[in-house]
């Protein structure tokens, strides 16, 4: 029998774009040394392929009704606004809607080209949104968090803002970034670092059993059976090194979180070939999407999933 890792290293050769077969080259180069995959020359073919239809309508509509029925609950409890930290933000859409309903938030991403987009729309909603910004790698993050907060100490002596800078997050999002990570488990100590003690996680990711059913699916045995292949990855927006959920869950046990809630997205839209009766409907998917996106067992064949925890065993 194969474990969750052997898995995850035999998809690391494998890949298929998720609506059509890419090109394959065989690997006949020794392996290459990973990085973390900055989106930057990719930022328009991703605002495109992923939030330029459905399948980026059914993403959001899952992950905001997650995290605001959440976030808002948490808000009401502590009685403030929350303060928001989102890592590899990317279009950053659900960090604006948040800072839109009043919360203090800070975006991240490596991309300049990324965040670059996330400001225009930020800036369409309203000029006033309580957002910083920071283009950096996450590892970066900390000391800029540092001395941005000894700056505005010393400019503005014990302001608001200088004790907002230095406060640890209430909520921390990171969607879709794992999986573009050279080593995706270290985010877990910057987690650690950065989230108040009450705080929560929202941790989206690609789900590896997805390209397995889809793939099973779509008759692709090829790719099942074979592990010489690699995706031509210089577009490919399905990534090669994705974190199996039981590896995720595992992070978590290790580092004391406490899972709360979890989701599938896309449980059902991206196996469908054949787009017939209430597929020809994009508002009915999303409507089905959002139901079978909690129930067992089909959120767990959610092309994404997405794992709301807290440190906290007690909370909300
Ligand atoms: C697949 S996109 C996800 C964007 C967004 N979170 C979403 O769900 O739509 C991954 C993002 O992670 C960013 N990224 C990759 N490595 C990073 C790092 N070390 N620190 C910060 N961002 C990073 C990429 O530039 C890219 O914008």
């Amino acid at each position: 029998m194969q474990t969750s890792r052997q898995n995850t290293e035999k998809r690391d050769n494998q890949s298929i774009d998720s609506t059509k077969q890419t090109t394959y080259q065989a690997v006949t180069q020794p392996k290459v040394t990973r990085s973390d995959r900055s989106f930057d020359a990719i930022a328009d073919h991703f605002e495109k392929k992923v939030y330029g239809g459905l399948k980026g309508e059914i993403r959001l509509a899952v992950l905001r009704r997650d995290i605001f029925e959440y976030s808002a609950q948490m808000s009401k409890s502590l009685g403030r606004p929350l303060r928001i930290l989102d890592v590899g933000a990317g279009l950053a859409q659900i960090a604006i809607e948040l800072a839109a309903q009043g919360h203090s938030v800070v975006i991240n991403d490596i991309s300049v080209n990324m965040l670059e987009k996330a400001k225009a729309s930020a800036a369409l909603i309203d000029e006033d949104l309580d957002i910083t910004w920071y283009v950096c790698p996450y590892q970066a993050l900390a000391d800029k968090l540092i001395e941005d907060n000894l700056t505005k100490d010393h400019e503005q002596k014990s302001t608001d803002n200088a004790v907002k800078a230095s406060a640890k997050f209430d909520l921390i999002m990171s969607h879709a970034l794992l999986e573009w990570l050279a080593e995706p488990a270290m985010v877990m100590d910057f987690f650690d670092r950065q989230l108040a003690d009450h705080g929560a996680l929202s941790l989206c990711f690609y789900n590896p059993a997805s390209f397995d059913y889809r793939n099973l699916i779509m008759g692709n045995f090829n790719l099942l059976d074979n592990t010489g292949y690699q995706a031509d990855n210089k577009k490919s927006l399905t990534p090669n090194h994705p974190v199996a959920k039981e590896e995720v869950e595992s992070w978590l046990a290790a580092h004391h979180y406490h899972i709360v809630r979890t989701s599938g997205l896309r449980v059902f839209h991206d196996y469908a070939p054949l787009k017939r009766g209430g597929h020809n409907d994009p508002d009915a998917v999303i409507r089905m999407e959002l139901r079978y996106s909690q129930q067992e067992p089909y959120k767990w064949l959610g092309r994404y999933l997405h794992i709301m925890a807290t440190r906290q065993a007690d909370s909300l």
